[in-house]
């Protein structure tokens, strides 16, 4: 037996004023995507920005269901757009936030295991990292580097792409 350690390195952030001007200007952008979220059942708004390699930014915004599985999440509303309307498009960067009435986020929220698995497979598709930003309105500012950062052991089977 041996025991083995990942180590996983990112960013932590006081607020956006500390962030770059393009990453500040991506989380005003998932700010701005919270104002489509469809969500009277959680009642808990999550919005997401993508910027394009080409400059273009995709909004994507939390869709809720009364069959509650049909829903989706932000980040998957998001980048199934991008696949299905630009399927050759490169992600650079993906900023996510959250919001609701009732009660205070004071922590980043962090994508989903769902979520996590449908980046991490836009991020082995196009060969180049995506950088992730949690962005917290009223507080700390999470960014890792790549997808592989928060998913290192993604499912990944070769034979099934043949
Ligand atoms: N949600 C997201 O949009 N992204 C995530 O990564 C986790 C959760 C949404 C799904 C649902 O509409 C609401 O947040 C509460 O779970």
């Amino acid at each position: 037996m041996k025991l083995l350690n990942l180590n996983i390195s990112f960013e932590q952030y006081t607020g956006i004023g500390e962030l770059g001007e393009q990453d500040q200007s991506l989380c005003k952008k998932a700010e701005q995507a919270l104002e489509s979220s469809y969500s009277p059942y959680s009642k808990f708004r999550v919005g997401t920005a993508i910027r394009l390699a080409s400059g273009e930014t995709i909004l994507g915004s939390n869709q809720e269901n009364l069959a509650y599985p049909s829903g989706l999440c932000a980040e998957r509303v998001a980048l199934f757009s991008i696949g299905s309307n630009q399927p050759n498009a490169i992600i650079e960067s993906m900023a996510i936030t959250a919001q609701t009435d009732n009660f205070n986020i004071t922590k980043p929220i962090t994508s989903c295991g769902g979520c996590l698995q449908v980046m991490a497979e836009f991020e082995r598709k196009q060969a180049t990292p995506i950088e992730v930003i949690f962005y917290c309105l009223n507080g700390e500012i999470l960014k890792v580097p790549s997808v592989k950062s928060l998913l290192p052991f993604s499912f990944v089977e070769d034979r099934l792409e043949r």
